[in-house]
């Protein structure tokens, strides 16, 4: 389906945004883990976290899901209560999902088969066959590509030293909850810290996580057979999604927009610092915290933006953001540089050639770099017809940038929002009046 986005005069109101996904995908899993009831409101109803809720219900766990309430209950059994399950782990789109449950699945007494929809298929598996592996698993992709279908067998895993080539908490999650599993202490060096979400989430579960910074770089450790208990959680709002709404806000003159109780963990929070850098004007208020997550609201107001350079330490904790970061730097007086980012190319899309593609169609001077892109902000961009690669943060970015565009703007594939925020189109369309 294609949507058509209108240029908007100045955005307004106030807006609650949907559940973080990394919290609401590790609420399911690390409940599913643990003894007793773990419920989880204010849950992110999205394609992604469905895929979850589905692989563990296949492997014998019970989760209530209420639409209604946004809340999901897991009926935990404990670490070594899954069952094998009859028939493929499908897990869609979502390499969340993937990767974290084959450290799971690595240490469990059975066979299982993950894999999940093109894109998924063609995202590198190789950064988690490879510790798993070295752990003591099995695992075998079936192409032979490195990439999904994979067949993992579960085995008795023992602990490693890991030092990750990447920083992805996704790759530092798996290495960890493998780590449940095996025999003696598991840990995982990144050179940049990426999010803590496992670390924070289930050290409340129970397990013993520790967190550090060395010489060597950020070190996750982790103690095995842990007794989990479940939790009351109450997932923040996600600040990957709000960060549409900031640069929407940002960008679109005589705007005004409340975000309220937005994630602003430091390893997520990355695109306020860039906002900031590039003169942004965002207010925080009723900041709350509760297990080791701060929430707060989000005053934004439309601002003359300048170009920044983003890099280095601050790319782990906007990995998400930067396509609408490359959005907020065509609006911007003078030069952005991205760089240091080139995960970008292995994520649900390749996101340096398809924002290039799609913000060039609209006229703006964009060069996509190896690992990066540099931008000249400042020039009026126009309607156009562009193509999301069916990638939920493209399409969502592109609409952005249409707002204060001379034209219309048309958006190719525009329903992937569903992987991550179902509700997109209505709620910008809430604060244009
Ligand atoms: C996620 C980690 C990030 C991010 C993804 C969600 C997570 O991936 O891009 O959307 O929940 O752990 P990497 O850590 O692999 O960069």
């Amino acid at each position: 389906m294609n949507r058509t986005i209108q240029p908007a005069g100045a955005l307004r109101g106030e807006i609650m945004i949907p559940g973080d996904k990394s919290i609401s995908h590790r609420s399911v899993m690390f409940g599913a883990l643990s003894e007793g009831i773990t419920e989880a409101s204010h849950f992110l109803m999205s394609a992604d976290c469905l895929s979850t809720i589905s692989c563990f219900e296949k492997m014998g766990i019970r989760v209530d899901v209420d639409r209604q309430s946004d809340t999901v209950t897991v009926h935990g059994l404990g670490l070594h209560s899954l069952k094998e399950p009859d028939e493929l782990l499908y897990t869609g789109n979502s390499g969340t999902t993937t990767r974290l449950i084959s450290g799971i699945l690595a240490g469990q007494s059975f066979d299982s088969v993950l894999s999940g929809d093109e894109s998924l298929c063609s995202r590198p598996m190789n950064r988690v066959i490879r510790p798993l592996t070295q752990m003591g698993a099995s695992i075998v992709s079936e192409q032979g590509n490195g990439c999904c279908p994979l067949h993992i067998s579960g085995r008795n895993l023992h602990g490693i030293d890991y030092i990750s080539p990447v920083a992805s908490a996704q790759v530092k999650s798996c290495i960890l909850l493998a780590g449940l599993y095996a025999q003696g202490e598991t840990s995982v060096t990144e050179s940049a810290l990426s999010r803590n979400h496992t670390e924070l989430m289930l050290s409340g579960f129970g397990a013993q996580v520790k967190s550090e910074k060395t010489a060597g770089g950020w070190k996750a450790s982790i103690l095995p057979e842990p007794k989990l208990t479940g939790q009351k959680i109450s997932v923040p709002g996600d600040i990957s999604s709000a960060a549409y709404f900031i640069a929407a806000a940002l960008i679109v003159p005589g705007s005004e927009v409340l975000i309220r109780n937005v994630g602003i963990n430091p390893t997520r929070a990355g695109i306020l610092e860039v906002a900031k850098a590039m003169g942004g004007d965002i207010k925080l208020q009723n900041v709350t915290s509760q297990g080791g997550e701060t929430a707060a609201d989000l005053l934004v107001r439309s601002s003359s933006l300048h170009g920044t350079v983003i890099e280095g330490e601050l790319i782990p904790t906007l990995i998400d953001e930067l396509p609408v970061c490359a959005v907020m730097a065509a609006y911007a007086e003078g030069r952005t540089v991205i760089k240091d980012a080139a995960e970008l190319k292995v994520k649900e899309s390749d996101r340096i050639s398809a924002m290039t593609a799609a913000l060039s169609a609209m006229g703006c001077d964009i060069t996509a770099t190896e690992d990066g892109m540099i931008i000249e902000g400042g020039r009026p961009l126009h309607g156009a017809s562009v193509d999301s690669c069916k990638d939920h943060r493209i399409a969502m970015s592109m609409a952005v940038a249409a707002l204060p565009a001379d034209t219309e703007t048309q958006i190719g594939d525009a329903d992937c929002v569903d992987i991550s925020y179902p509700e997109f189109y209505s709620d910008l369309f809430s604060l244009m009046h």
